[in-house]
C-alpha cells in the first residue's frame, strides 16, 4: 500500500527523534518542519538536521516559528531534554545537512497546494500549523489530516495543561476550532502515558545492529534519567510523540473516538487545559480522541523502524 504523504512538524526533543525515525519508515516523510519547544528554535532545527543527516533522508528542514502566537515568553521542557534538546545524542560540530528556509509556514502552505492528501503531524507546540492557518485560510481544507501529540485529560506542566497546548494555548485554539471538515487526530497524555521507554527497551535498542539502535538507546537513557530525576520516582516515561505517527499510520493499534476538544486560553489556573467532553451522552465532535492503545505492538513498530535505520 502507497505510503501516506506527511510533513512531521516538531520540536526535538527525545520522543520527537523517535517520531521521526518512525515517520521516516512508515509514511512517505515529504518534509520536517521545526519550531520552538522543548528548547529553542535553533536548537530543534539542528537536532533535526542532525537527525536527517544521521538518518540519510534526502528530505528538508524548513525552521519555523521561534516562540508561541502571542510573542509572550514561556518555559521550555530542557529539564527533560537537556539543554541541547536532545541530551545523550552528540552530532557533529559541523553538520553537512543545511536548513532548507527558515519559512515551516510557507512550506507548509506550499506542500498543502503540491502534495495530494498530504497529513501534518504536529509534535511540538502547534504554531507554525496554525499560522499556515491563518496565513492561508485554504491551507487546512487541502490537507488529508492533522494528527496531533497534545493535550489530555490531566497535565504535565501544571495539573491540566500538558506541554505542548501550554506552550501556544491560542494556536491550539486554532487548530482545534478549524472548521475545515478534514479528520483531526489527537494523542493526549491518557494515551500517551500508555507508551512507555523502559530499561528493557533501551537495552533493546541498544543492542540493534545498526548505527542507528545505539545512537538512539543514548538518547533515550538520557531522556528516562531526566524523568526519572524530576519526579523522583523510578518509573518509566511516557513515549509521546510517535504516537501521533502511529495513530495514522496503524489507526488498528489504537481505540479512538469523537470528542469535543477546545482549549482554555484564560484560565488563571487552567491556562492550556485541553477541555475533553467525555460525557457519554454527547455525540461526535471536532476530533478523534485517541483513548487507548496496544502498547507492546506500538513499540514492536517503533524498534523496527529505528532497527530499519541505516
Ligand atoms: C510533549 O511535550 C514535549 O516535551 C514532548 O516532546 C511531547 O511533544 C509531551 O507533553
Ligand atoms: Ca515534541
Amino acid at each position: 500500500m502507497a505510503k501516506i504523504p506527511v510533513v512531521l512538524d516538531c520540536d526535538p526533543g527525545h520522543d520527537d527523534a523517535v517520531a521521526l525515525v518512525l515517520a521516516a519508515s512508515v509514511c512517505d516523510l515529504v518534509a520536517v518542519t521545526t519550531l520552538a519547544g522543548n528548547v529553542g528554535l535553533a536548537h530543534t532545527t539542528r537536532n533535526a538536521l542532525g537527525l536527517v543527516q544521521l538518518l540519510e533522508l534526502d528530505v528538508p528542514v524548513h525552521s519555523g516559528a521561534a516562540g508561541p502566537l502571542t510573542g509572550v515568553g514561556v518555559a521550555d521542557a530542557s529539564h527533560v531534554h537537556g539543554e541541547s534538546g536532545l541530551e545523550g545524542a552528540t552530532f557533529p560540530a559541523t553538520l553537512s545537512v543545511t536548513v532548507s528556509s527558515d519559512d515551516a509556514v510557507g512550506h507548509l502552505i506550499d506542500t498543502a497546494r503540491a502534495v495530494d492528501g498530504l497529513w501534518v503531524v504536529a509534535t511540538g507546540p502547534l504554531t507554525n500549523v496554525a499560522q499556515a492557518m491563518q496565513r492561508d485560510p485554504g491551507f487546512a481544507a487541502r490537507l488529508g489530516g492533522i494528527a496531533i501529540m497534545g493535550g489530555g485529560t490531566f497535565g504535565n506542566v501544571t495539573p491540566v495543561a500538558e506541554f505542548n497546548v501550554h506552550y501556544d494555548p491560542e494556536a491550539a485554539a486554532v487548530v482545534l476550532g478549524s472548521d475545515a471538515g478534514i479528520p483531526v487526530l489527537m494523542c493526549g497524555l491518557d494515551l500517551t502515558h500508555q507508551v512507555l521507554v523502559s530499561d528493557e527497551l533501551v537495552a533493546q535498542v541498544a543492542a540493534l545492529p545498526n548505527r542507528f539502535g545505539p545512537f538512539a538507546a543514548g538518547f533515550l537513557g538520557a531522556y528516562l534519567a531526566n524523568v526519572r530525576a524530576r519526579t523522583g520516582s523510578d518509573h518509566d516515561a511516557a513515549l509521546h510523540d510517535p504516537c501521533a505517527v502511529l495513530a495514522l499510520t496503524h489507526p488498528e493499534l489504537f481505540e479512538m473516538r469523537a470528542r469535543h476538544v477546545s482549549v482554555e486560553t484564560t484560565g488563571s489556573l487552567t491556562r492550556g487545559m485541553t477541555v475533553v467532553d467525555r460525557r457519554p451522552w454527547t455525540k461526535g465532535g471536532n476530533v478523534q480522541w485517541a483513548e487507548r492503545i496496544d502498547a507492546p505492538a506500538a513499540l514492536d513498530v517503533i524498534v523496527a523502524a529505528i532497527a530499519a535505520a541505516p
